[in-house]
C-alpha cells in the first residue's frame, strides 16, 4: 500500500487480488472530483470508465472518446481520491493497433493521471498486448463479455454467453487474459452460469457488471445507480442496474424552483446580496 499526504493507505493491486475468494470487491465509476471523493469513502476500486463519453458528454457510444478526455478525467479522479485503487480506461483506437501503440498510450495515461492501472477491452486477440504491457510495468485490467467499444461490430448491447460457441470463446478469452498477466477481469453482461465457471476457473478476480453475484466483485456506473446517466427522469436503465436513488428528480425540481424564483424576482433575496454599508460584510464573499 502506498502512503498519501494524509497517511491514508491506498488500496494496491495486490490488495485487490488478495480479496478473491474472501471479500467482495466494491468498484464504482467516477469521472469527476466530487463523485470520486464520495466513491473513495466506500469503494476498493474506482474506474474512470470510457462510459463517460455517453454519460457525461451525451455521445452515442464510447467509440469517440479520446485519450485526452481520459487523461483529464483521470487526473481529476486520482487527485480527489486517497484510498481507492484508480484504474483508467484506454479508449477505442488507443491500443488495438499494436502492443507498442498500447504501451505509448498506457504510459501517457499513467504519467499524466497518476492512476495505478489501465483497463482495456478484448479477449484472446488482446492477450499479446496485455502481456506486453504487464511485462513492462503497466498493471492491466481486462474486460470481456459485452465490450461496448465493439458493439458496432458485434451486434449491439446484448447478454453474452447464450450459445455453446460464445461460452467457449468467453472462457478462452478469460484464460488468455489471465495468462497474459492481467490483475483483474471485468465480465460484462455475461450469463450467470458462465460467470460462475469463469470466476472458479481463473486465479484473478472477476468484476461483474450484469454478470450476477457469483463474481468476485461488482461494478456499476455511478450515474446509472443514482439516476443521473442521461437516461432522464423515468427512463430505463439496463436490467442489471439497481437504482438506489433518482437524483434527477431533485435536480429537475431545484432547477424549476430556481427558474420560477428568478422570473418572479424572488431570487436573489437580500440575504444573497452584498451590502457595502455593512462593515462586517464588506470583504466577505462566502457565507
Ligand atoms: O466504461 C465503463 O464505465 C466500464 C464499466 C461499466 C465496467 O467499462
Amino acid at each position: 500500500m502506498s502512503t498519501q499526504k494524509t497517511g491514508v493507505k491506498r488500496t494496491t493491486i495486490r490488495g485487490i487480488a488478495q480479496k478473491k475468494g474472501r471479500d467482495p470487491i466494491v468498484c464504482l465509476t467516477a469521472y469527476t472530483a466530487p463523485v470520486a471523493r464520495m466513491a473513495d469513502q466506500h469503494a476498493d476500486l474506482v474506474l474512470v470508465g470510457d462510459s463517460l463519453g455517453m454519460v457525461l458528454y451525451g455521445m452515442e457510444s464510447t467509440v469517440p472518446v479520446s485519450v485526452d478526455m481520459m487523461v483529464n478525467h483521470g487526473r481529476a479522479v486520482v487527485g480527489a481520491t486517497e484510498k481507492a485503487l484508480v484504474v483508467v480506461d484506454m479508449p477505442f483506437g488507443s491500443y488495438q493497433e499494436s502492443a507498442s501503440q498500447a504501451f505509448h498510450n498506457a504510459a501517457l495515461i499513467m504519467k499524466e493521471t497518476g492512476a495505478a492501472a489501465v483497463k482495456l477491452e478484448g479477449g484472446a486477440e488482446m492477450a499479446e498486448t496485455v502481456a506486453f504491457l504487464s511485462s513492462r510495468g503497466i498493471a492491466v485490467m481486462g474486460h470481456i463479455g459485452l465490450q461496448p467499444q465493439s458493439v458496432h461490430a458485434t451486434g449491439g448491447y446484448r447478454v453474452m454467453g447464450r450459445t455453446d460457441r460464445e461460452q467457449d470463446k468467453i472462457m478462452n478469452d478469460a484464460r488468455a487474459i489471465e495468462k497474459a498477466g492481467a490483475f483483474g477481469l471485468v465480465l460484462e453482461c455475461v450469463d450467470t452460469d458462465l460467470a460462475a465457471k469463469v470466476t472458479q476457473d481463473i486465479s484473478i478476480p472477476t468484476i461483474g457488471i450484469g454478470a450476477s453475484s457469483v463474481c468476485d466483485g461488482q461494478i456499476l456506473v455511478t450515474e446509472d445507480m443514482i439516476g443521473l446517466s442521461g437516461h432522464g427522469v423515468g427512463h430505463n436503465v439496463p436490467k442489471f442496474v439497481k437504482q438506489y436513488t433518482n437524483v434527477s428528480l431533485d435536480i429537475e425540481k431545484a432547477i424549476t424552483l430556481y427558474a420560477d424564483d428568478v422570473r418572479a424576482r424572488r431570487f436573489p433575496g437580500a440575504e444573497h446580496a452584498y451590502n457595502a454599508t455593512s462593515e462586517s460584510e464588506k470583504l466577505k464573499v462566502m457565507k
